[in-house]
C-alpha cells in the first residue's frame, strides 16, 4: 500500500481523495502533523496555490504529497468566488454564510434562474522533496440551484447541480459525486503519475 500525505486540514477533501483513489493508497492529512503550520494561499490561481502547498509540505515530510486547490466558478459572477471560495463572505464564514452571500450576489447580478451556469474546478499538485512531479486538473460543469438542498458533502455542494442530474451534489450519494466530481477527474488524471512515482 502506498502512503500519501494530502496537504490540507479539510477532512472532507481528505475523505473524498481517499475514496476516489481507493484502497491501494493510504491517505493522511495535516491533522496528523500539527507541527506543520497553516499555509497562506498567496497564489493568483488554483495551479499556483496547489503548487505552493505541495512544495511547502513536501519540504517538511518525506514521501509523496498531494495538494488540492479547488473552488466554484460562476459565469454570471465573472468566475467568482473561484480561488476565494474558502474565504468568500469573510475569512471565517460558515458554509451557510458563503452560500447566502453567493445567492445575494446572483440576485444583484440579475442572473435569471435558468442562466446560472457554474463549474467546480480542482487542481492537484503532486510533489516530493520540494519538487513538483505534476499538476492535474478536473472540472465538472453544472448550474446553481434555486436554493440549498441536501445533507451530504461540504462547502457549496448544496447549491451545485452537475450537468445530467436534477439533484445537487449534497443530495447525491457520495459514490455518485466521487465518480463525476472535479476532484474525481483530477484524481484520475493524477493516478498514472502517482503509480509511476510510487515505484521510483
Ligand atoms: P481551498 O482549496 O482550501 O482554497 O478551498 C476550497 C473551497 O472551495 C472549499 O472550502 C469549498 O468552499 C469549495 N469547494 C471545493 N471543492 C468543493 C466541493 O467538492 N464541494 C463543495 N465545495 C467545494
Amino acid at each position: 500500500m502506498q502512503h500519501l500525505i494530502v496537504a490540507t486540514r479539510n477532512a472532507h477533501k481528505t475523505r473524498e481523495i481517499q475514496q476516489i483513489l481507493g484502497s491501494e493508497f493510504a491517505v493522511c492529512d495535516l491533522c496528523a502533523y500539527p507541527e506543520i503550520s497553516e499555509m497562506t494561499e498567496s497564489g493568483g490561481s488554483f495551479e499556483e496555490n496547489a503548487t505552493l502547498k505541495a512544495i511547502a509540505v513536501s519540504r517538511k515530510r518525506p514521501g509523496l504529497v498531494i495538494a488540492d486547490d479547488s473552488g466554484l466558478e460562476i459565469e454570471a459572477l465573472g468566475g467568482a468566488p473561484g480561488i476565494y471560495s474558502a474565504r468568500y463572505a469573510s475569512t471565517n464564514s460558515t458554509n451557510i454564510e458563503k452560500i447566502d452571500k453567493l445567492m445575494e450576489e446572483l440576485v444583484r447580478a440579475g442572473a435569471k434562474k435558468d442562466a446560472r451556469r457554474a463549474r467546480f474546478r480542482c487542481v492537484l499538485a503532486l510533489a516530493r522533496n520540494g519538487q513538483v512531479l505534476g499538476v492535474f486538473e478536473g472540472i465538472v460543469a453544472g448550474r446553481i440551484a434555486d436554493r440549498p438542498r441536501g445533507p451530504h458533502g461540504f462547502g457549496y455542494d448544496p447549491i451545485f447541480i452537475p450537468d445530467g442530474f436534477e439533484k445537487t451534489f449534497a443530495e447525491l450519494p457520495a459514490e455518485v459525486k466521487n465518480n463525476i466530481s472535479h476532484r474525481a477527474r483530477a484524481c484520475r488524471a493524477l493516478s498514472a503519475e502517482l503509480r509511476a512515482a510510487a515505484t521510483d
